[in-house]
């Protein structure tokens, strides 16, 4: 069954109180005004405040489609592990998705294909979609090796958790060059990659290649979301600094929407 377009905020480390309640109350506002009744289940929206706003987003959603998020979990459920947060915890306070793997976590935390793979595992059996995040350096894309990178981080995940862990997952292409940069890939370079991400899932879950939702994440704007969502293998966008504006991100969101009514 088609899935409908997914849109997911990454608001990373930002935000404060007020900001936080004038953005949602003005993504919620203005989503009502740009769509229909219906509309609202031909996209579906998720944001990912900061780990200690959850709570106060998740009141300001009560009652609302839009989902919430986090943008991190640990792999374990309880225990001595200081600073860390567990995916049950996150599933307690509302969250159904959580982001893992993004090249921040990845670059400035160390984290690694293991380690992330390990966390995918305990977000699934904590009732969590996870978003698993995959891309490619500069250097890397330089050196002809996207695909190969692209695959080592998806396979380090497909090659150890329960294939049935695989049946809601999403998976965000950011290509760490286009993160924050201004620079995009062009839709027709990503559409290539995540095109190559389904071929990666057709060898080893065959059942979600074509049900798995691919988003594109790096630089997403208002300008560019339309022809980005338009390839066929793009479902959706993780957007980081577009997110942080209500009137940016609802135009992102319909963007989206198009691609859902086809
Ligand atoms: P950006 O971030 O939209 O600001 O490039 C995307 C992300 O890091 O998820």
């Amino acid at each position: 069954m088609k899935q409908p377009s997914l849109i997911v905020a990454n608001w990373k480390m930002q935000g404060s109180l007020s900001k936080n309640k004038a953005l949602v109350l003005g993504i919620l506002e203005k989503l009502k005004s740009n769509t229909t009744t219906s509309a609202e289940t031909e996209i579906e929206c998720v944001l990912c405040p900061p780990a200690v706003y959850l709570p106060q987003v998740a009141e300001l959603l009560a009652g609302q489609q839009i989902k919430l998020g986090a943008q991190n979990a640990y792999c374990e459920p309880s225990g001595a592990y200081t600073g860390e947060i567990a995916p049950e915890m996150l599933q307690e306070i509302g969250c159904t998705y959580v982001i893992l793997g993004h090249s921040e976590r990845r670059t400035l935390f160390f984290e690694t294909d293991e380690l992330i793979a390990r966390k995918f595992g305990a977000a699934y059996h904590a009732g969590l979609t996870p978003i698993l995040c995959v891309g490619e350096t500069h250097a890397e894309r330089e050196a002809g090796s996207t695909f190969e990178v692209v695959a080592r981080q998806i396979n380090a995940v497909l090659n150890t958790v329960p294939i049935a862990a695989w049946e809601k997952a999403v998976i965000a292409y950011e290509p760490v060059w286009a993160i924050g940069t201004g620079l995009t890939a062009t839709p027709e370079v990503a559409q290539a990659v995540h095109a190559f991400i389904r071929q990666c899932l057709a060898k080893k879950v065959p059942q979600c290649a074509t049900s798995t939702r691919i988003l594109y994440g790096g630089s997403v704007k208002r300008d560019n979301a339309l022809s980005l969502f338009n390839e066929p293998d793009i479902d959706g966008g993780l957007i980081g600094g577009a997110s942080l504006n209500a009137e940016e991100f609802v135009k992102i969101c319909m963007s989206a929407r198009v691609k859902s009514l086809e």
